[in-house]
């Protein structure tokens, strides 16, 4: 159940003024957008929240590059049927069903996955969810659930695979989010969780200065996915309606493609889509206006009905 107001909403009205106020700003085309493509061939690659949404297809797409993958997620029968979609590309697949919270077992699957496939090159920490709602209103336990999942979920994959990556001086990719940049009324529990990702990210990045590895934080806009139908207790609700703006809406599989290739370009930051830049980057460089605004378009959204 959700509390307070509807972030969704709120972004939503957001997204036109800051866009708007964005005076034009469209994402210019990246190396990897503009030469992507890059192979992992014989490349070993994990993905954690394999199952559905991102992860699945940036599974799908490392593989369509040449990796094998090693599948994390809890729904065996949905890691197996991403794990049937990867041998059909002709690569290998493990799925390996576990919840990255329970770090031990999380451990147990990284180590099958090497032992399984040879070794780690490419790990990407995507497994993740959104609890939303108002701070006082929403229960501690669930911004409890908000911060192991999203945060010590993300810490643990990395603590798990970096021994792996560094020995084959490879690349870690964690997911956070554009509202990683941004505050919303009501998105407290998620937004926060999203900035502790990208503050990771840059701490991984020093920390790992001079080891070859690389730590890519990708930061996503509005990409289409079943976050919007898991509720603030972890429970999937396949019947609701994403009431995300689905105008600005990427299709999964071409975010994937944009992500695999930042990620092989070794970056670090990296904000998409076009939207999803145009917010991050008013938010960083005139956070006052961008208070404002949400203050308004956060009033307005307060009668609008919640997700
Ligand atoms: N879609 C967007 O617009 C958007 C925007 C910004 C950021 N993101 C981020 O992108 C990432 C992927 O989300 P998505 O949008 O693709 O949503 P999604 O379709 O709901 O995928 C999330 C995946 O995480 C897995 N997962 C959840 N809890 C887990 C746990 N405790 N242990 C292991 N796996 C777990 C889920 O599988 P099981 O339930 O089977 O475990 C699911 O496959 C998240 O970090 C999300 O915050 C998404």
């Amino acid at each position: 159940m959700h509390h307070g107001l509807d972030p969704a909403s709120s972004l939503s009205s957001a997204g036109a003024a800051l866009s708007a106020a964005a005076l034009g700003l469209r994402a210019l085309p990246l190396a990897g957008g503009l030469f992507g493509g890059g192979r992992f061939d014989g490349q070993v690659a994990l993905v954690t929240g394999a199952g559905s949404g991102i992860g699945e297809a940036c599974a799908l797409e490392l593989a369509r590059r040449g990796a094998d993958l090693a599948l994390i997620g809890r729904r065996a029968d949905r890691l197996e049927a991403v794990a049937a979609a990867v041998r059909a590309t002709g690569r290998r697949a493990l799925s390996l069903p576990c919840d990255v919270t329970d770090h031990a077992a999380l451990g147990g699957a990284v180590q099958a996955a090497v032992d399984g496939l040879g070794g780690l090159d490419l790990a990407l920490a995507n497994a993740g969810a959104g609890v939303n709602g108002r701070l006082e209103t929403t229960p501690v336990e669930q911004w409890r659930r908000q911060f192991e999942l999203n945060v010590l979920g993300v810490v643990s994959t990395a603590q798990h695979c970096l021994p792996h990556l560094r020995a084959r001086r490879g690349r870690l990719g964690l997911v956070g989010s554009v509202m990683g940049f941004l505050s919303l009324a009501g998105a407290g529990p998620y937004a926060s969780s999203k900035a502790a990702v990208r503050s990771i990210g840059t701490t991984l990045r020093l920390e790992l200065a001079g080891s070859g590895v690389s730590c890519t934080t990708i930061h996503p806009g509005f990409v289409e996915s079943e976050i919007a139908k898991v509720d603030n207790d972890g429970q999937l609700h396949p019947d609701r309606v994403d009431r995300r703006p689905s105008k600005v809406m990427w299709p999964a599989d071409r975010a994937a493609r944009v992500m695999i290739d930042a990620l092989y370009d070794r970056r670090g930051d990296f904000v998409f889509t076009g939207h999803g830049r145009a917010a991050a980057f008013i938010a960083q460089h005139a956070p006052d206006l961008v208070e404002f605004i949400l203050r308004t378009a956060g009033d307005r959204a307060t009668n609008r009905p919640q997700l």
